[in-house]
C-alpha cells in the first residue's frame, strides 16, 4: 500500500513553497477563529534536528498538519522517517528544534514544567509496542498510576481502574501482575491506562509491534471500540493492513517530511465491534 500511496502523493505533491505559502495563510485565518472551531492538533513546520553526534540528524523537517477531533490517524513510513520523533514532540515528551504544536489552543513550548507534567498526565494517552507496564504493580496499580499524582483517593483510583478493565475485557485480571499476563492483555492493561484519565487523544506507537496475528486482533478491535466512542487517535503502525482497517487519514512520512496526507475509509466501519 506504501507503494500505492506514495505513487498517489508524488502526483499530487507541491513544491515546498507552495505548500508553505498555503499553511501561512490556513494559520492566519486559523487565528480568527474561536478555541472550539480550531483543530485538536496543530503541527506547524516543525524540526527536531539531533545534535548529539558529529554529524546531525534531522529526524523532522518542516512538518505541518492539523488533526481534528474525532479523527483516527495512521502515520506510516518506512524506519528511521521520523514517526517516534514526531509522536514523542506531541506527547510533550520532548521539544521541537523550530516550529510549534498546539493542542486544544495551548501551545506546548509555553507551558511551565508544571503545565506540562499536566498536559502529559491529563490530556495524552500514551500507547507502546513494549507495554511499558510497571512489573512490581498489579494491573490495577498500573492502570491508575497516573491519578496517584492528582492526589485521588485509593478508593477512586481501585473504582476507576476496575471500570477500565472492565472496558478492556480484563475485569478477572485485576491483581495479575504484568508477568503473570499474556502479551494481548498487558497491552490492554496499558491502554486501559492511557484512558484512565479520560486524555483528549491517543497517541499510539505500533500497539501491536510485538503481537501474533490473533491477538493484534483483539487490539484492533479494541482501537476501533474506542474510536468509535469519540476517542481522536493517532497511531504509528509498519502493518498496512492496521491502518487499511482502522484510520480515517494516513499520514506517510519519509526523511522527516510528510510526502502523503491522504483521507481514508477504514476498512472496519461497518463492522460491529
Ligand atoms: N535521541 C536521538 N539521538 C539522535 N538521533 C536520533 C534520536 N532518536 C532518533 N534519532 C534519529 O532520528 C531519525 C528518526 O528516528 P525515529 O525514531 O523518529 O524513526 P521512526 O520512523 O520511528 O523509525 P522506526 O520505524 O524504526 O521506529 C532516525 O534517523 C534516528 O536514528
Ligand atoms: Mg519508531
Amino acid at each position: 500500500m506504501e507503494q500505492t500511496l506514495l505513487r498517489k502523493c508524488s502526483e499530487r505533491k507541491l513544491p515546498q513553497f507552495f505548500t508553505s505559502r498555503i499553511q501561512k495563510l490556513k494559520w492566519r485565518s486559523l487565528s480568527l477563529v474561536s478555541n472550539s472551531e480550531r483543530p485538536l492538533i496543530e503541527v506547524q513546520a516543525v524540526s527536531r534536528i539531533y545534535s548529539l553526534g558529529a554529524v546531525p540528524v534531522a529526524a523532522l523537517q518542516g512538518v505541518s498538519f492539523t488533526v481534528a477531533k474525532g479523527e483516527f490517524v495512521a502515520i506510516v513510513g518506512k524506519s528511521g522517517s521520523g514517526k517516534s520523533t514526531l509522536l514523542n514532540l506531541i506527547g510533550g515528551m520532548d521539544r521541537p528544534t523550530s516550529g510549534e504544536i498546539i493542542v486544544a489552543g495551548r501551545t506546548i513550548s509555553q507551558m511551565s514544567r508544571d503545565e506540562l507534567a499536566h498536559y502529559r498526565r491529563n490530556m495524552v494517552g500514551m500507547i507502546f509496542q513494549a507495554f511499558n507496564l510497571i512489573p512490581s504493580m498489579s494491573a490495577w496499580e498500573n492502570v491508575a498510576m497516573p491519578m496517584l499524582f492528582a492526589g485521588k483517593a485509593q478508593s477512586e483510583r481501585q473504582a476507576r481502574a476496575k471500570e477500565l478493565l472492565a472496558r478492556v475485557g480484563l475485569a478477572h485480571r485485576y491483581n495479575h501482575r504484568p508477568v503473570e499476563l499474556s502479551g494481548g492483555e498487558q497491552q490492554r492493561v496499558a491502554i486501559a491506562r492511557a484512558l484512565v484519565n479520560d486524555p483528549y487523544f491517543l497517541l499510539a506507537d505500533e500497539p501491536t509491534g510485538n503481537l501474533d496475528s490473533r491477538t493484534s486482533d483483539e487490539i484492533v478491535h479494541l482501537l476501533h471500540h474506542i474510536h468509535q466512542q469519540g476517542k481522536t487517535v493517532l497511531m504509528i503502525t509498519h502493518d498496512h493492513i492496521l491502518a487499511e482497517q482502522l484510520s480515517t487519514r494516513i499520514i506517510t512520512l519519509k526523511d522527516g517530511e510528510i510526502i502523503c496526507d491522504e483521507a481514508h475509509k477504514p476498512a472496519l466501519t461497518n463492522l460491529q465491534s
